[in-house]
């Protein structure tokens, strides 16, 4: 059996400059107090003038690479999932090629799903994996956002934040299930110079459809929630998690968080989570993983997969 994947490794990396939700008191008419209770976020991490993406997203996919201590000619794909990068073309994973020295044999491209860009990445990894005669895929959730938030936007500005996550993936004979879904409209979230987003109507869309896609794929799989050993989930707000695992019955410590200290970073989101929680030796091989995005497009997608 061909079509299962296993994360071999991970890697991360965000900006040195935090911005408190008390920096952004003196920028918006905001409160530290209305931010955590409404959102659970404290900090974000931005980009300063003359960093860029590209050096997130290539410390991430090192850290990886490093961490998977494979033969880098052995990676035959290179995704990176971004809406907010630093150019459009050359895309960020032709110049990952170059940068990390990659054989040029590879298949390198950048692909937009928003805040599940990561997941759209996994399921299209699996697929390419299944035809690849290379063993490994990077793929990297990378974001610029700080670049795409317009600051006098209260109810958007003071949510996301820039970060990069990688994983190297590879073909695995312990079966995944992935489940990717689509639904354009342009009235939730739309990315055009900034980010624009109905919070409310996203919210609504996001403890609606996540527990239900999260069941779906569970079924699907043949195993229930309480055999979930972690659920790495999109780090948008702190509500909507604690939503998902009431809908699932299922306790708030499978839900790892982080957006307290990250925000929301996007296609950047799940990866990091995933790359934290590897590098606290929190994943153990063999335990049963449920990752789930949502976002803008409107985008969802739930995986399972044995680490
Ligand atoms: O990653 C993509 C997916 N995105 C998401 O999942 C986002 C989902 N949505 C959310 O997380 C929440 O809807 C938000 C955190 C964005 C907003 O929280 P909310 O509880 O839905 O607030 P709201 O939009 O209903 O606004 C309530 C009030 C409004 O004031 P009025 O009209 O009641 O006077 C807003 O103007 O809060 C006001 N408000 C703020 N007040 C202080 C909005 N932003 C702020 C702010 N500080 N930063």
């Amino acid at each position: 059996m061909c079509n299962g994947i296993r994360i071999v490794a991970t890697g991360l990396d965000v900006p040195e400059k935090i911005m408190s939700s008390e920096d952004f008191e003196k920028i918006v008419e905001t409160s530290d107090e209305w931010i955590r209770t409404r959102t659970g976020i404290k900090n974000r991490h931005f980009l300063c003038a003359g960093e860029t993406h590209l050096d997130m997203a290539m410390r991430a996919a090192l850290k990886a690479i490093d961490s998977a201590g494979i033969d880098r000619q052995q990676i035959g794909t290179v995704l990176v999932a971004t809406f907010a990068s630093d150019q459009y073309v050359p895309s960020c994973a032709a110049l990952l090629q170059e940068r990390l020295g990659l054989s040029e044999d590879v298949l390198a491209y950048d692909l937009n799903a928003a805040c599940s860009g990561f997941m759209f990445g996994l399921e299209s990894v699996r697929g390419i994996l299944s035809v690849s005669e290379k063993p490994y895929a990077l793929l990297v959730g990378a974001e610029a956002l700080s670049r795409r938030l317009d600051m006098t936007d209260r109810s958007t500005c003071i949510l996301f934040g820039d970060g990069a996550g990688a994983a190297i993936v590879e073909k695995s004979d312990r079966p995944a299930v992935i489940s990717c879904r689509t639904r354009g409209d342009i009235t939730k979230i739309l990315v055009d110079r900034y980010v624009h987003m109905d919070g409310q109507g996203v919210y609504k869309f996001a403890v609606k459809e996540v527990p239900k896609l999260i069941e779906e794929v569970l079924a699907k799989a043949g195993v229930s929630a309480d055999e979930v050993d972690h659920f790495i989930c999109h780090q948008a707000n702190a509500r909507i998690l604690q939503s998902v695992a009431k809908s699932l019955d299922q306790p708030m410590e499978k839900f790892y968080q982080n957006l307290q200290e990250f925000g929301n970073t996007s296609a950047a989101s799940v990866p990091i989570v995933m790359a934290q929680m590897n590098d606290l030796g929190l994943l153990k091989r063999g335990e049963r993983v449920v990752l789930a995005g949502f976002g803008a497009g409107l985008t969802w997608s739930v995986a399972t997969f044995l680490w």
